[in-house]
């Protein structure tokens, strides 16, 4: 097992709100992990990140047990992670923002010594490549998206966490979104994917996890999840 999150527990104040999460993701998965508004996917995301310190549980990347470090040491572990709100710096260029992404914690192995650069980056996101030199509040919502995704690839994550990519988008940037995903991954990155769009996450992930109130109710394969409207019913559809 690659990432395997055992038992979190994480308070806001003294508000539960991850109430004993248990997950994993093997080498070169995409799981997604899914669930209704206020539930806990977000705060999962950032406890593993260690951006919101758990109170208990483990957090274990190859063994290593990262939970309650600060954040920079978990990416420099292994780790990288796209925030919800994108957080790319208006006023830098594509290529600088690029480099901030070394700034924040960089992982020396590599996946496997794979080392990402500009370069690479430019070779899985074109468009960005034709806006090197532009100020990162000229790019549309969707470019935006894909400087983060490509300013966290810069820390050679082992381990992508992905939060709601596509919020926001208009459907055809959604799809853009999508593929880029779907082609970092063939590359061998491996990633923890919250998504609202149920289409894009069963289109992507090898397993999904479906969070009820601080807790996961479901586990198991897309097909699984495609036979059970019941369960989609309980955890998804309003
Ligand atoms: N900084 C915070 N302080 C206090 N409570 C918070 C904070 N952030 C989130 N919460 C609460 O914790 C719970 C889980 O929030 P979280 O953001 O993890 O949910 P989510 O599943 O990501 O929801 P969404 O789909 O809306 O993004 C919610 O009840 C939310 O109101
Ligand atoms: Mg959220």
């Amino acid at each position: 097992m690659f990432l395997e999150v055992e038992d979190l527990n994480t308070y806001y104040g003294a508000s539960h709100v991850l109430q004993g999460i248990s997950l994993t993701v093997n080498k070169g998965e995409i799981v997604a992990l899914l669930g209704r508004n206020g539930m806990g996917k977000s705060t999962t995301l950032k406890s593993i990140m260690g951006l919101v310190k758990p109170k208990s549980g483990k957090v274990l990347l190859n063994g290593q047990d990262l939970a309650g470090k600060p954040p920079h040491m978990v990416a420099r572990a292994g780790i990288g992670y796209v925030p919800e709100e994108r957080r790319i710096f208006p006023n830098l260029s594509v290529l600088d923002n690029l480099a901030m992404g070394i700034k924040s914690g960089q992982n020396k192995n590599g996946q496997n010594g794979n080392i990402w650069t500009v370069d690479r980056v430019f070779e899985h996101f074109a468009k960005l490549k034709e806006r090197a030199k532009q100020k990162g509040c000229l790019l549309s919502g969707g470019e935006q998206q894909m400087l983060a995704i490509g300013r966290s690839l810069m820390g050679n994550p082992e381990l992508l966490l992905v939060d709601e990519p596509t919020e926001g988008l208009a459907p055809i940037l959604v799809q853009e979104v999508r593929e880029v995903l779907d082609d970092i991954n063939k590359a061998g990155m491996s990633i923890l994917l919250v998504e609202h769009n149920l289409k894009v996450a069963m289109s992507l992930a090898d397993r999904i996890y479906l969070m009820g109130k601080a807790h996961i109710g479901f586990a198991g394969s897309v097909e699984e999840l495609e036979n059970q409207p019941e369960i989609r019913e309980k955890y998804l559809e309003v």
